[in-house]
């Protein structure tokens, strides 16, 4: 059974083929992030306006590269995310399912993410823990099988994504953060600055960011002019602070729930030194530890096609209405359900 997923929450549009039995076909990623970065973070309205264009075109694309005329399911990302954004793959699943004739699919953004290391050789077995890490959310998960998780901790304010991008944006540094940020810190002195870490002294699995970004912009300010050698060495502390945050509160729940499995995606799960970290904690514990390659960590259709292909059962006939839920928390999710059509 082959399935077509379509992502376009936020500003990437993408967009795969994920065959049942088959696995991964192929995939097609446009990136918007060039059009964004003059305004220093997304535009919803551009981002739409975006989607609109390129979605057609890449799916075509794709379906000319992978050799195959129609899939038999199409999934589109639901939410979270922008609502506008999400509207355009919502709308374009929906006009594809009806020329077509064939179900459509809503998939939750995050469980796309949770479920992505599944799409690698050293798939994870269930149960198993997920810290899920990305521009909007920060969620460690209890995930029992597909579709039974338990929310465990999460940010009270800012995302760990979200926090990266601030502060590279406090550091001069242009749209999108994260990447840029970690690039910077890698020549960055170890210990010059130590910024707090925020959450450990307190029980509980929950995170809190915005403390750190403001630690840094406190750092920032006392420097009359800042040199490169100066942010490189602010960008190596907080990345150190948010990973070492990030290790210490893993470890408290491996422990917690005797877990012997940690998934780790989402956006931040590119991060070469958080996931340099957390293998070596994951070796010390003896807990194993599953990435999605780097590509499949930030926004893709990969994993939207792979948990629509989960969850084909729940699929509705044409015509369906388009659905955009721009807030949806993981634990509203069910077991995958049996066919309707
Ligand atoms: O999962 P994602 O692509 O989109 C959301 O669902 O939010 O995550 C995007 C976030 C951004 O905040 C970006 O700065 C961050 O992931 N990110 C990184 C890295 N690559 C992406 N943060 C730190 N290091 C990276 N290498
Ligand atoms: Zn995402």
């Amino acid at each position: 059974m082959l399935t077509l997923g379509i992502e376009t929450s936020c500003d990437e549009t993408a967009v795969a083929l994920y065959d049942s039995s088959r696995g991964l076909l192929g995939h097609r990623l446009y990136s918007q992030v060039a059009m964004h970065a003059e305004y220093g973070g997304v535009v919803p309205e551009l981002a739409s306006r975006d989607h609109l264009r390129k979605l057609l075109p890449l799916t075509r694309e794709l379906l000319a590269a992978t050799d195959c005329s129609r899939p038999d399911v199409i999934a589109y990302t639901q939410g979270p995310g922008l609502v506008g954004a999400l509207l355009v793959g919502a709308s374009v699943a929906a006009g594809l399912g009806m020329g077509w004739q064939v179900p459509v699919i809503g998939v939750h953004h995050m469980e796309g993410h949770l479920l992505s290391p599944m799409l690698e050789p050293d798939a994870p077995d269930f149960p198993f823990l997920a810290l899920l890490v990305s521009g909007g959310h920060t969620l460690l998960v209890d995930v029992q099988s597909v579709g039974r998780y338990r929310l465990l901790g999460q940010s009270i304010d800012d995302a760990v994504g979200e926090a990266f991008d601030k502060t590279a944006k406090l550091l001069g540094l242009s749209y999108p953060g994260g990447p840029a940020l970690a690039r910077l810190a890698e020549h960055g002195v170890s210990g010059r600055y130590i910024f707090p870490r925020p959450m450990l002294d307190r029980p509980g699995l929950d995170f809190s960011f915005s403390g750190l970004k403001t630690a840094v912009l406190t750092a920032v300010r006392k420097l009359d002019a800042p040199d490169e050698q100066d942010r490189a060495d602010i960008a190596r502390g907080f990345e150190e602070a948010v990973c070492d945050t990030l290790l210490r509160k893993c470890e408290r729940a491996i422990d917690q729930r005797g877990a012997a499995a940690l998934v780790v995606a989402g956006g931040v799960g590119a991060n070469a030194r958080l996931r340099a970290e957390l293998k070596g904690m994951g070796q010390r514990k003896g807990v194993s530890l599953h990435f999605p390659r780097p590509e499949f960590c930030t926004d893709n259709a990969a994993m939207i096609a792979h948990v629509g292909s989960l969850r084909a059962g729940e699929a509705q006939p044409p015509p369906v209405a388009a659905q955009a839920r721009a807030r949806w928390s993981l634990d509203e999710l069910a077991p995958p359900s049996v066919p309707r059509c």
